[in-house]
């Protein structure tokens, strides 16, 4: 009796995508699970016909956790566009649309968010950005009403949590930031927006979409867990002569699993950034241009806190025009002062299996940069106070290119601040050369042997401090 009655079931069942698929291809066995239609739109009424999912994959490492694999969601929700403040609007159709639907920001509609979201409680969702959302640029309601955190001064236009989260659409997230840039120009204290502000953020994809003009970082993403950044596009240079300061692409803080790949980054500070608690993180397949690098830290920057980053792995990026390719900056063990609105020093913790492999340079100025006396520029003083925070297990291979001139014929910069705080630095199969042809690094409390550079204790043409924050 059971087993007739559920027959019909089967064959429908049969019929239908493969769950979690969505595109009618049978599972291939590799992970596959994020394509198809964000809304199952098949006799669907409540399905729009909004854009496809991409398909996430790994490559060319795989993750410790695999990606998210989200259940396709069963009905849509248009946000209209009122000429106004679309906030409200926006946060009602999420509000409506939680728990298993799809919100769609329509292709060539932009949209305006003047008022800061919290937008923590996004709970198996779909966020199809076909159009432009665009911040305003009122820079004192932002600094009033933007959500603070206690790190570094972080303030975010919006924060986005929850738990199963499919951001995609090929759209557009706009800071509007040229009144940002003009004003930092004049106050270094003002509190400039992150675009992208992700705190709490569980087993969720954010994909192909473009960040530009960002007031400050691209994004922040704290307190996360399986996490996978795909095809993120950001650019957004200033139009006047004040530069678009502090602009990291990515900056993670208190989060584990998180992978960042095929980003295209045209920036003016790190392209990634390890921030403290930072652990397993995959960053793969990146193209940046005139970023910092990627940057483990700055890290020991407060004192009385304890800084952890391992487990970090960093492959198949190219690197161009940029002050550094591959970075690990750590504060010393006393007080020391980067810029008025950069101090710090004193912090305990540890970084700790560091992966840098298959990098391609061009017009970078040092190619792999160790400091663990950020910030502090007498270098006696650094050495009387070693760094409380360790560095171990760091792994440079695979580096091919070409330096700039800027520290010819340098390359590469290891600063430890002692060698028993500092250990286990590797660099092999290093190709990088100066535009002399020389592969010259400047490497002080350093095991030299398993560097493949030539080292000197000659710091040329002066001590390097590495950029801000
Ligand atoms: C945060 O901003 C305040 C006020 O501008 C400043 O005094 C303080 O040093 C900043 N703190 C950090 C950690 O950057
Ligand atoms: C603020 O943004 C609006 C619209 O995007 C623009 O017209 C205006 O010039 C901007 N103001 C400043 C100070 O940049
Ligand atoms: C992360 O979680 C902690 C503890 O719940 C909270 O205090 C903090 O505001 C959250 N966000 C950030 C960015 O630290
Ligand atoms: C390496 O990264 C480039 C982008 O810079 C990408 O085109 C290429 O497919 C990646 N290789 C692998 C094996 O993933
Ligand atoms: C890369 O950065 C340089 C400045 O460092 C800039 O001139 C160039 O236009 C950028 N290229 C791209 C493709 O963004
Ligand atoms: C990082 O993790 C360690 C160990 O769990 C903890 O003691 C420390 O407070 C954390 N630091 C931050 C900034 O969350
Ligand atoms: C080092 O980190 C990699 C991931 O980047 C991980 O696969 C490996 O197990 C870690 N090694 C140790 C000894 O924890
Ligand atoms: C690097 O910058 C120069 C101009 O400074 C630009 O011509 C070149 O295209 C840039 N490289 C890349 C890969 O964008
Ligand atoms: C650096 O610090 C040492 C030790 O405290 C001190 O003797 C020296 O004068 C300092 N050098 C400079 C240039 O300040
Ligand atoms: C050394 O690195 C180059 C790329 O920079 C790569 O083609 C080559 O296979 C590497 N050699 C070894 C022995 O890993």
């Amino acid at each position: 009796m059971r087993l007739f009655s559920l027959a019909p079931f089967l064959a429908l069942a049969a019929a239908l995508p493969a769950p979690g698929n969505g595109n009618g291809k049978p599972d291939n066995g590799q992970h596959n699970g994020n394509g198809g239609n964000g809304c199952n739109g098949k006799g669907n009424p409540h399905c729009q016909g909004g854009s496809t999912r991409p398909t996430i994959t790994p490559s060319p490492m795989q993750p410790r956790v695999p990606f998210p694999s989200p259940a396709v969601r069963t009905r849509d929700c248009v946000v209209p566009v009122s000429g106004g403040d679309d906030s409200e609007a926006i946060l009602a159709a999420m509000q409506s649309c939680n728990n298993g639907g799809r919100v769609v920001f329509e292709k060539d509609s932009t949209y305006t968010i003047g008022t800061a979201l919290d937008l923590t409680f996004l709970q198996s969702i779909d966020l199809d950005i076909q159009g432009t959302i665009r911040f305003t640029n009122d820079t004192d309601y932002w600094q009033k009403a933007g959500f603070s955190f206690v790190f570094q001064n972080v303030t975010t236009f919006f924060k986005l949590g929850g738990d199963d989260v499919f951001i995609y659409g090929g759209g557009t997230l706009d800071g509007n930031g040229q009144a940002w840039y003009d004003l930092f120009a004049k106050d270094k204290l003002i509190m400039r927006p992150v675009l992208m502000g992700v705190d709490g953020l569980k087993n969720s994809i954010i994909a192909d979409l473009k960040w530009r003009y960002s007031p400050q970082y691209y994004s922040f993403v704290a307190n996360s867990s399986n996490v996978v950044f795909d095809g993120i596009d950001i650019t957004g240079r200033s139009k006047s002569e004040h530069e678009a300061k502090n602009t990291d692409g990515w900056d993670t803080y208190r989060s584990t699993d998180i992978t960042i790949q095929n980003g295209h980054v045209d920036n003016g500070d790190d392209c990634v950034s390890f921030k403290p608690n930072s652990t397993h993180i995959l960053v793969q397949s990146m193209w940046c241009n005139g970023s910092h690098g990627m940057s483990v830290g700055s890290l020991g920057q407060y004192a009385g806190t304890f800084d952890i980053v391992e487990h970090v792995y960093v492959a198949n990026i190219s690197m161009n025009n940029a002050s550094d390719g591959a970075r690990i900056k750590v504060w010393p063990g006393s007080a020391a002062s980067m810029s008025v609105d950069l101090q710090g020093g004193g912090g305990e913790g540890r970084v700790n299996n560091i992966t840098f492999t298959d990098w391609q340079l061009t017009n970078v100025d040092y190619a792999m940069t160790i400091t663990q006396c950020y910030g502090q520029k007498n270098a006696t003083l650094c050495t009387e106070f070693p760094s409380k925070l360790t560095i171990s297990d760091v792994t440079f291979k695979n580096f091919a290119g070409q330096a700039s001139t800027k520290y010819a014929p340098q390359m590469a910069y290891f600063q430890c601040s002692s060698p028993d705080v500092c250990y286990g630095i590797r660099a092999e199969n290093i190709s990088v050369t100066s535009p002399a042809g020389a592969k010259q690094a400047f490497c002080f409390n350093m095991d030299n042997s398993a560097l493949d550079v030539q080292c000197t204790t000659q710091n040329n043409p002066g001590e390097h401090s590495g950029g801000a924050k």
